[in-house]
């Protein structure tokens, strides 16, 4: 099952090192950042971990919850979380998805098999507080992620969802932000009352 963006984040029970998750019921109110790792004990899957503890904070600024897979079991994992903790310097709190028999990483479509046959390429998943999958993207096993990227593109989204807005190439937070064409100038001049600037008709930029 292809999971498009925009549909319901498919609902699953599971173990994990925090106990049993069921992920609509754990995520509650919250943004979740769903990300899998081919294998614990791995180098690149370490320090991608390591980063993800490191950033609790920002997670918790914007309201997100992550929530990281491997295709190991509980007893690794809890193993393996002592490495992380000790070669990337952090303090990994979050829960991690024991997905020894694929359940999770088949629903989720995250093993590739031109890839690897058994373990998860490095997928991400940003599901919404109403469980709507907002973004995915999809890592091959030798590339790290940019985490860069994963905070920028979920302040994205949660500036296009509060302003009724649309984000620039490269946009950041404080930049200009876009007014999408189906917004009427007469309807802009409330949702926008900084004005705007008009570059064309369908491109209008302002400040919120
Ligand atoms: C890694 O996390 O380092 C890794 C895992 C599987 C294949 C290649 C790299």
């Amino acid at each position: 099952m292809t999971i498009r963006l925009g549909e319901t984040a498919p609902d699953f029970k599971v173990a994990s090192t925090s106990g049993e998750i069921s992920l609509h019921e754990w995520a509650g109110d919250s943004w979740v950042f769903f990300f899998s790792h081919p294998a614990d004990f791995t180098p690149v899957c370490t320090t991608e971990m390591g980063r993800t503890a490191q950033l609790a904070e920002e997670f918790a600024k914007r309201n997100v919850k992550p929530l990281g897979l491997s295709t190991d079991t509980v007893e690794e994992h809890n193993k393996w979380i002592e490495d992380v903790n000790d070669t990337q310097g952090c303090d990994l709190q979050f829960p991690i998805v024991a997905d020894a028999d694929h359940k999770i990483s088949e629903l989720y479509e995250m093993i590739h098999p031109g890839e690897s046959e058994t373990a998860a390429v490095r997928s991400v998943f940003i599901i919404d507080p109403d469980k709507k999958v907002r973004l995915t993207l999809t890592y091959p096993m030798a590339v790290g992620r940019n985490f860069d990227e994963i905070l920028r593109v979920i302040d994205a989204l949660q500036m296009a969802d509060d302003k009724n807005c649309a984000l620039p190439a490269d946009w950041r937070m404080g930049g200009d932000v876009i007014i999408p064409p189906s917004v009427s100038d007469e309807d802009a001049k409330e949702m926008f009352p900084n004005g705007w600037v008009e570059h064309r008709p369908y491109l209008r930029t302002t400040k919120v």
